[in-house]
């Protein structure tokens, strides 16, 4: 069933005919007014009377009627934050958790940081005023290491329940678990429309809660045949519906930050061109790793006689709402994590959104007015390639991280936890079977002295394992840089599309396009890292230029990641697989014999991403970063 009324059609990227409507731009309204009208405010007496009624509550909602911004706050109003208890509300990605907070901090005239705070890993923005918390999944998840029984909370809200994050699934039975001698603490599942019933299932048959939507009809066009190239298509079309369409902004979904930087840029040079012949249009990229000031440009309303066009990964999907869409550009992919559990190895990969998903990003279009959605694929693609729902990502991911943070918790068998969706068999014993080859766990299982240590970073097994074991070779200075940069993914490289050439070094490369924001937000992941040392006692050294120490160290950690160098490529040392030095990288026409490289990413072949232990990556990287951290 469609969850909003559509008319479905077949259209051509050139064709200007659609039907046209009037769109009236809201009215400039206050902020309390706003709260007033959006969909939840009818039933909050009922939900505050549901809630008290029940411990735990399933809230059904479509995304934008107020469940992130709202809920928190009504309990606040109910006295749930009496006695300093706090109201914690999870969200599965960073920037959702910062940018509600930020505009919760605002409906309620209070500074970001004081009543209102957020937390994610390796930032924390709460107080001890803090009352109602923001965070990721995975940030209560650490938190249940410091307080098992979530004593400081009235009310847990796992928010964006659908979503189905690894993090949330573990929540999800760690919860379940407390509510049991907790009566007093409040649970509240919420979600999109979406699957609600399967929560109420796990949770013992908890009440859903529905809050009716309000939507309006959204037109759905398909192409008439495949896209070839959807970036390209993406690009016309948004020229298209500038051009020929009536005022609404427009929603553009794509895979992630390198498409969306290239589709902007595309946007950008074609207006150019076009110069005064058209209408302002005003390009925002939306991604998790774009700064915060940047983010929140998305949410500043359209100038008159300009048209907006957000061009967002799935983090528009649900997570985010922005006002004003009338226009979805929907080219039907999603980057996904994939995990092959016998080989251990992670990737991500470009595939098919799900139908759930492709109907989700439709209804983004309706939420203000009747809106348009153009899919960049065939209805019979629809209906015949792309799957019903997501796989949860419990069932397609590496489970190491995971596996340790239970065994700190005291939970051993993990074979008997309350899975809502059980992971593959194999993924839970290669977990063990790795934790077991660093060292983390000894040969009944159990949690080992270095596996405690090691659970206390916020990173993966491999990584901290690198940390610790710098602590042997005397080179924690080098290696917690290492390792911070390696936790900003690849962001810290820039690369402007005219400047693109083959091959270039590290240290061409440090000179021209390396992004300050990044190197900045390292050097904060670093100060962390370096509190969290202090805790766990290792002391920081250096090893002062000489680099063996720090190879060493990084092996330690990452020798499951070892390639050797053989004909055409490089073959991993535990699984003989195939593997590739990325052109991008410094070491690409260097071919050393022995590589270690943090991650695998398919793109057109299995690149390894963040290739170390070459000279030329450590060298400039040393001596580069001990000159940037004194900055
Ligand atoms: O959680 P749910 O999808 O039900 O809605 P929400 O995130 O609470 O959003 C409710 C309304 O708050 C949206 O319609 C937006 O207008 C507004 N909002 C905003 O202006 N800025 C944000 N960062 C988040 C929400
Ligand atoms: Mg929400």
């Amino acid at each position: 069933m469609m969850p909003f009324p559509v008319s479905v059609c077949g259209f051509s990227l050139r064709d200007t005919s659609l039907r046209v409507f009037i769109f009236n731009p809201a009215a400039l309204r206050s902020i309390q007014e706003v709260r007033r009208s959006l969909p939840i405010f009818p039933y909050r007496d009922d939900l505050l009377a549901a809630i008290h009624e029940h411990q735990v509550l399933v809230i059904e909602g479509e995304t934008g009627s107020g469940k992130t911004t709202q809920i928190p706050q009504y309990l606040l109003e109910d006295g749930y934050t009496k006695g300093g208890m706090k109201i914690g509300c999870t969200q599965p990605r960073r920037v959702a958790a910062m940018s509600v907070a930020a505009r919760v901090a605002e409906e309620m005239s209070v500074k970001l940081g004081n009543e209102v705070g957020y937390s994610i890993r390796f930032e924390d923005c709460t107080s001890e005023r803090t009352v109602l918390k923001y965070m990721t999944d995975g940030m209560l998840l650490r938190e249940f290491l410091t307080e098992p029984d979530l004593a400081s909370y009235s009310v847990v809200i796992i928010d964006e329940a659908h979503e189905r994050t690894l993090h949330t699934d573990i929540l999800f039975g760690l919860i379940k678990d407390i509510a049991r001698f907790r009566p007093d603490l409040k649970v509240l599942v919420a979600s999109a429309t979406l699957d609600t019933e399967r929560f109420s299932c796990f949770f013992d048959d908890a009440p859903v809660f529905r809050i009716p939507g309000r939507r309006f009809p959204v037109d759905i066009f398909y192409t008439k045949a495949p896209e070839a190239d959807y970036l390209d298509a993406c690009v016309v079309s948004v020229l298209q519906i500038h051009v020929t369409q009536p005022p609404g902004d427009i929603l553009v979904f794509l895979t992630g930050q390198e498409e969306i930087e290239a589709c902007c840029e595309m946007l950008q040079e074609r207006c150019r061109r076009l110069g005064s012949k058209i209408a302002e249009l005003l390009v925002l990229p939306i991604y998790a790793n774009l700064p915060s000031d940047m983010q929140a440009k998305i949410f500043t309303p359209t100038p008159p006689g300009a048209r907006k066009v957000v061009v967002a990964t799935n983090i528009a999907e649900t997570s985010l709402t922005i006002d004003g869409i009338i226009y979805v550009i929907d080219p039907g992919f999603c980057k996904q994590k994939s995990y092959n559990a016998r080989t251990g190895m992670e990737s991500l990969i470009v595939t098919p959104c799900s139908r759930a998903s492709a109907n989700q990003r439709a209804g983004r279009a309706g939420r203000v007015a009747a809106g348009k959605c153009f899919r960049l694929y065939t209805a019979w693609a629809f209906k015949h390639e792309m799957e019903e729902t997501t796989i949860p990502e419990i069932q397609r991911t590496n489970l190491g991280n995971v596996v340790l943070l239970l065994k700190s918790l005291g939970i051993n068998d993990l074979i008997h936890f309350d899975f809502m969706d059980p992971p593959p068999h194999e993924t839970l014993v290669l977990a063990l079977e790795q934790l077991y080859a660093l060292g983390a766990l000894n040969h009944l299982g159990e949690l080992t002295k270095l596996g405690r240590r090691m659970a206390e970073l916020p990173v993966d097994p491999m990584l901290s394992k690198m940390v610790l074991a710098s602590e042997q070779y005397k080179c924690s200075e080098e290696v917690l840089t290492i390792a911070a940069m390696l936790s900003v993914n690849n962001s810290i490289f820039y690369r402007p599309k005219d400047k693109v050439v083959g091959g270039y070094s590290t240290q061409w490369c440090y000179e021209n396009f390396i992004q300050f924001r990044s190197m900045r937000r390292a050097r904060d992941v670093r100060d962390q890292l370096e509190g969290l040392m202090d805790r766990i006692e290792v002391e920081m050294v250096s090893c002062d230029g000489d680099n063996i120490p720090i190879r060493k160290a990084v092996t330690a950690g990452y020798f499951y990641h070892t390639a050797r160098l053989s004909k055409g490529g490089y073959k991993t040392v535990k699984h003989q697989q195939t593997v590739y030095v990325h052109p991008n990288s410094s070491l690409f026409e260097e071919q050393p014999r022995w590589l270690i490289y943090h991650e695998l990413v398919f793109t057109t072949k299995e690149f390894m991403r963040q290739v170390l232990l070459g000279f030329v990556w450590i060298f400039p990287l040393k001596k580069r970063a001990a000159a940037f951290w004194t900055i």
